[in-house]
């Protein structure tokens, strides 16, 4: 009976659940998709969860860098932050992810990193991950939705389970409305042009919550 009440009353069920893991994963040249991603760490900390912030390496010949200061710089102040493998893949639970927008697409360096996990997709572990993706561009109509729908057909062919904001929160009105995932616009100097970190922590909150019901799901 007792254990039935639990059930019934979602807190209590809460309480015993395990803590649900958070992969935020992200590639950034010149520090907008780092900054999303750290506002997602924020977000799904605040939900409860146990988060790893993780950088995708970089992949880019040095040549192609050093022309580019902003570039150079962020990658010189980020060079502590962890990189991910795919070990992390199989800890977490849960992964968001934030990219920016590469002619439409994901860049090449989030591509190879996916296609590293072939032998994880082959095992079967990818399945029933919960993921939510972002992304960011410089022209307002510039690529933002279709980088984030492209990165969910890869997310399809893992079986992983897409966790999109859609428009449950007040936060993705405000941040422009993207339903796919938070996305943002930025200017020639990197300055972002919506005011979105309440969107991002929102989708990381609801992401490890979804995670966390899904986590219920399969150890109940
Ligand atoms: C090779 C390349 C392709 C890009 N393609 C687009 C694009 O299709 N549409 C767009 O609006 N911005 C495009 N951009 C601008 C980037 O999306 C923008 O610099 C990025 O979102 C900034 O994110 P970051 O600071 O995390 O690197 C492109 C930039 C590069 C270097």
């Amino acid at each position: 009976m007792a254990g039935f009440l639990k059930k019934l009353f979602g807190k209590e069920r809460d309480e015993e659940m395990a803590q649900v893991k958070v992969a935020v994963i992200y590639y950034s040249s010149t520090g907008t998709n780092y900054e999303m991603a750290k506002w997602a760490e924020e977000g799904a900390k605040q939900a409860g969860a146990e988060v790893k912030l993780l950088r995708v390496p970089e992949t880019a010949p040095e040549e192609a860098i050093e022309q580019n200061e902003a570039w150079k710089k962020h990658l010189e102040d980020t060079k502590g932050v962890t990189e991910v493998n795919l070990d992390d893949l199989e800890w977490a639970d849960a992964y968001i992810f934030s990219v920016p927008t590469r002619f439409g697409n994901v860049p090449a360096q989030f591509k190879n990193f996916v296609d590293t996990t072939g032998g994880l997709w082959f095992e079967g572990k990818l399945i029933n991950k919960v993921v939510s993706a972002m992304s960011s561009a410089m022209n307002s109509h510039g690529g933002q939705e279709a980088t984030i729908k492209n990165l969910y057909t890869t997310m399809m062919h893992w079986g992983a389970i897409i966790a999109p904001p859609g428009y449950s929160d007040q936060s993705v009105f405000t941040a422009g409305g993207n339903p796919y995932g938070t996305s943002v616009t930025v200017d020639q100097d990197g300055n972002m042009q919506e005011d979105v970190k309440d969107a991002v922590m929102h989708q990381a909150k609801r992401t490890a919550t979804v995670a966390q019901w899904v986590k219920a799901g399969q150890e109940g």
